[in-house]
């Protein structure tokens, strides 16, 4: 069993989808959260408040992951309540579906400072608070099959998760022998409320479910979580600069 009772994890873009989630078990799992969002501030407390029922500490901040002055309030701000920082999430992504013709100058910087930027301002924030932890402590960061596979309305995304994934091995070289480990996990298809908006949705979902190596099961948030609740505990300490596919095989075979 794992148990992370005595750890504080901060997990970004926790309101919703994957980051809720992620949320969710490491509460279930003993640790007090800190659950960063932008705009669902009342989904994020009502959240906090579920996390306090399990006799857990919660805090909610608000904060633009791709504003790096934000990050730094937000550490400040958790460093003030707890002292420390065990297990840093960093789950949020935006950019939207579009096609490369249609990305502006805009765009491109949007997407790479909220998709592979606010990794960089999180670890540098966090980086005094993270050398407290006790043990090791683990940062994990949220990645698709679009780091590596060309896919439709997907290429700004695409782009910045590579970039992401470098960034992880580039700060496991680094931070690693000062006992933080980085990691990535690498989610299909779930759906959560941005992949309402992939074009064709529908059909997308059913032909990725055809594709799923896995009997009678979708991929749900609580799969990919369950993938960040190992990364985040002692049983994977070393472990260290990889990506984790969480797909149920869907992209393994032609
Ligand atoms: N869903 C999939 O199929 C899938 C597949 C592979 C990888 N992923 C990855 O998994 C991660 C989560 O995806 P998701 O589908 O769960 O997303 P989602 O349901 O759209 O949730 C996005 C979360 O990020 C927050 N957020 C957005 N922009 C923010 C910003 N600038 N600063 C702080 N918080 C911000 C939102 O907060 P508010 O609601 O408060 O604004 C929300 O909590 C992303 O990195 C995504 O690329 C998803």
């Amino acid at each position: 069993m794992i148990d992370l009772r005595g750890r504080v994890a901060l997990v970004t873009g926790g309101s919703r989808g994957i980051g809720r989630a992620c949320v969710e078990r490491l509460a279930e799992a003993g640790a007090d959260v800190v659950i960063n969002y932008l705009t669902s501030r009342e989904a994020a407390q009502e959240l906090a408040r579920a996390v306090e029922r399990r006799g857990r500490r919660a805090l909610t901040v608000k904060a633009d992951v791709s504003e790096p002055e934000d990050v730094a309030a937000m550490l400040e701000h958790l460093g003030e309540r707890f002292g420390r920082l065990d297990i840093l999430v960093s789950n949020v992504a935006g950019g939207g579906f579009r096609s490369l013709l249609e990305a502006s100058p805009r765009h491109f910087e949007a997407t790479m400072n909220t998709n592979v930027r606010a990794l960089l301002s999180l670890t540098q924030a966090a980086y005094p608070l993270l050398k407290q932890s006790s043990g090791l402590a683990k940062v994990i960061a949220m990645s698709s099959h679009g780091s590596h596979r060309a896919l439709p309305a997907y290429g700004l995304l695409g782009a910045s998760k590579a970039a992401l994934e470098s960034l992880v091995r580039h700060l496991a070289l680094e931070l690693g022998p000062q006992g933080i480990n980085f990691n990535v996990v690498l989610a299909g298809l779930v759906p959560t409320d941005s992949t309402q908006h992939l074009p064709e949705a529908d059909k997308f979902f059913a032909a990725n479910q055809a594709r799923l190596l896995v009997r009678e099961r979708e991929l749900t948030p609580a799969d990919v979580a369950n993938t960040v609740l190992y990364l985040a505990s002692p049983l994977s300490d070393l472990i260290q600069g990889q990506v984790i596919v969480v797909d149920g095989g869907a992209t393994l075979h032609g």
